[in-house]
């Protein structure tokens, strides 16, 4: 054979090689995770009837395009030790499940974890990553949630063990998504990408609150997570995304894990607070309710495509706290074609007004201010004055007015 076609050959499969390894995951992953509403009683009928109701309500079209399988889906290993799927839970197999997304221009996320048994106590990928990894990429799975439970403490072990898993993910032959979930126990911000972790989640689990009432930091609401995940704004970007945990509107205080540790349910404007701030911090946005079921207000915060968009604009940069004290926060992020997009949070018990002034927000000249829940410009010039609800977040699109 020619030596020049030989060689044009190798060039041309590193670069696939390389292209593959470098893409990176351009905005922030959408779906829904099955965590908060079944816990880990998941099985593959209920995970089909929320992919159809991702579909019907409009959902998919809107962005969450993923179904992510939590804990609960395994049942240990065959005599060869590759896992295997619950055959009670998931008698069609996790691959069949992956086809059924496919089929639907949906994808497939699921989950293990850095130790021998996850978090709910079932079979994890220690020392089989590579075997795991494979049998993931056979199955067709486009996503990896990897936890951290059963595993030492210290940094350097975590280190070790989330890049045994990345490497192994590159080495499977498929792109599949890398999760981190550590919950920002060992500031993953700072060696997770390195890791091969295209997200990291940054706190403990989000319980469905609006504050913690106590000091056990395993009892998290809304604002807990938004106030670690705001400060973490400079280690976000495309391919590395802060993860502040699944959003709990529509859950109403359902038992369950987001309905422990005092997680009494949150009101609609909380719902409405959690998305749009996790929306303006690039957070993936994981829909956890039932979707089968879903009222007009969850719906109205989940389908709010303008501010999904903010959440996946193309330039991929998190919000940025300005303003940080005990009644009110503001954030401010860039977009790809030159807007503005501004959050306004009363933090406080208390109706109150307040005046957003453009140039404080680093802004010269007039703009037109274009409230994303009132789907209508509320004010045009330099300046925004107007009432927030307690918890209340109000977010606008600013274009500047030549
Ligand atoms: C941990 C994670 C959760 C969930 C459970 C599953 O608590 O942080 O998001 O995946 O494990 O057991």
């Amino acid at each position: 054979m020619n030596k020049n076609f030989l060689a044009l050959l190798f060039l041309f499969l590193l670069n696939q090689t390389n292209a593959q390894q470098t893409t990176s995951v351009a905005s922030a992953p959408m779906g829904w995770m099955s965590w908060n509403f079944f816990g880990d009683k998941i099985n593959e009928k209920d995970l089909k009837e929320m992919a159809d109701a991702l579909i019907s309500s409009g959902m998919k079209d809107a962005g969450y395009n993923f179904i992510f399988i939590d804990d609960g889906w395994q049942g240990g290993r065959d005599n060869k030790n590759n896992m295997i799927a619950d055959p009670v839970k998931f008698p069609s197999g996790i691959k069949a499940l992956a086809k059924y997304m496919h089929d639907r221009g949906l994808k497939l996320g699921i989950y293990s974890d850095a130790a021998q048994l996850t978090c709910a106590g079932y079979t994890a990928s220690l020392g089989f990553e590579e075997q795991d990894a494979r049998t993931f990429a056979s199955w067709d799975i486009d996503y990896l949630k990897y936890d951290y439970c059963h595993a030492p403490a210290d940094s350097n072990t975590a280190k070790v063990r989330y890049k045994a898993m990345g490497d192994a993910l590159k080495k499977s032959g498929r792109k599949i998504i890398f999760g981190i979930c550590e919950w920002g126990e060992r500031k993953p911000w700072h060696w997770a990408a390195n890791a091969g972790g295209d997200l990291w989640r940054t706190t403990f689990d989000i319980r469905d609150k609006w504050k913690n009432l106590t000091t056990n930091k395993n009892a998290l609401g809304i604002l807990d997570i938004l106030d670690i995940n705001a400060e973490l704004s400079k280690y976000s970007g495309p391919g590395k995304w802060n993860d502040a945990d699944m959003l709990v509107a529509g859950l109403y205080g359902k038992k369950g894990p987001s309905g422990d540790e005092g997680g009494v349910g949150c009101t609609d404007t909380e719902y409405q607070s959690q998305f749009s701030l996790w929306a303006m911090m690039n957070s993936p946005l994981y829909a956890t309710n039932d979707l089968r079921n879903m009222n007009t207000a969850t719906k109205s915060i989940l389908l709010n495509k303008e501010m999904i968009a903010i959440n996946q604009d193309a330039l991929g940069n998190q919000a940025v706290r300005t303003v940080n004290d005990s009644i009110w926060n503001v954030f401010v992020k860039p977009l790809a074609n030159g807007d503005m997009a501004i959050a306004l949070l009363n933090r406080s018990e208390h109706t109150a007004s307040y005046q957003l002034n453009a140039k404080d927000l680093g802004l010269a000249g007039n703009y037109s201010w274009y409230s994303l829940w009132e789907h209508k410009i509320s004010s045009k010039g330099k300046k925004w004055k107007g009432i927030v609800q307690p918890h209340e977040t109000k977010v606008f699109r600013l274009k500047k007015i030549k």
